[in-house]
């Protein structure tokens, strides 16, 4: 990926987990989100499980619409039952991959194997979005040393030409799937924060370039205040993405607010 290929500022990430049962709606799901949306300054993500990567991107394709992986392997190819790696997701017709879900991270996979699979993701050219936040928000704010410290494992030789399509998305592990997001301030201090890590590691230039994107129990209602005080570039959506009304309500308050915020 050439450090000068052009991105949206936006993009909207849909996580659909385990789900749908079944292949056939996971077909109509997409339909259902697609209809008559033209986007311009947001990129729409369908991040679906594994064996429904292929058809989904049959139907997508042509369209502006992209796809997404939810894991990945940190090796190439071998004996490595049940894994898939970021060439093969390539093959599938993935561009994004999801890293570090706090899910899989719940399995036990380390910061040093997620690095690795942002060094297989960025190797196979496909953009990872580098999920990171703390489980609890403790008064003191050790939250911050967690965030910190999960950047700079996970960021850990990544070179700064990496960044420009880097994706980041705060997820504060008690928002997920809890019904309660994290205050819009919060997540723009949140954002500030990320950014300052990034400004220690790579320098001002730099570290302004990664999209950051929010994600924990986004909404239909809650997803304009937090495009708006939250100041993100987006969100990484689970629950409501299973909703077709409801995410395109998302997608479409994300483009407005990109059309009011960017320039052409
Ligand atoms: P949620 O999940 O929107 O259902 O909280 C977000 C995620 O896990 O990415």
């Amino acid at each position: 990926m050439s450090e000068t290929m052009k991105h949206t500022p936006y993009v909207v990430i849909g996580n659909w987990k385990m789900n749908p049962k079944k292949r056939t709606e996971a077909l109509s799901l997409v339909g259902a989100v697609k209809k008559n949306l033209r986007l311009v300054k947001t990129e729409v993500v369908f991040a679906p499980p594994f064996p429904f990567l292929g058809d989904v991107h049959k139907q997508i394709s042509g369209s502006a619409y992209k796809l997404a992986g939810q894991d990945v392997s940190m090796f190439a190819f071998g004996a490595y039952t049940g894994s898939v790696s970021a060439s093969m997701l390539k093959d599938v017709g993935a561009t994004f991959v999801i890293i570090g879900h706090s899910e899989v991270r719940k399995t036990g996979r380390t910061d040093a194997e997620l690095n690795a699979s942002v060094k297989a993701v960025l190797e196979a050219k496909l953009v990872p979005v580098v999920c990171i936040g703390e489980s609890v928000r403790d008064p003191q704010g050790d939250f911050f040393n967690v965030v910190e410290n999960q950047i700079i494992s996970i960021f850990k030789d990544i070179p700064a030409s990496a960044m420009a399509h880097m994706v980041i998305a705060y997820e504060p592990v008690w928002a997920i799937g809890s019904g309660v997001n994290a205050t819009p301030e919060d997540i723009l201090e949140m954002k500030l924060f990320i950014q300052k890590t990034l400004v220690n590691l790579y320098g001002r230039a730099v570290a302004h370039k990664p999209r950051i994107l929010y994600g924990g129990s986004v909404n239909q209602k809650n997803a304009a205040e937090i495009l708006e005080i939250g100041v993100v570039n987006g969100f990484l959506v689970g629950g409501a993405s299973l909703k077709s009304e409801e995410f395109r309500t998302i997608i479409k308050l994300t483009e407005q607010h990109a059309k009011n915020t960017t320039s052409s």
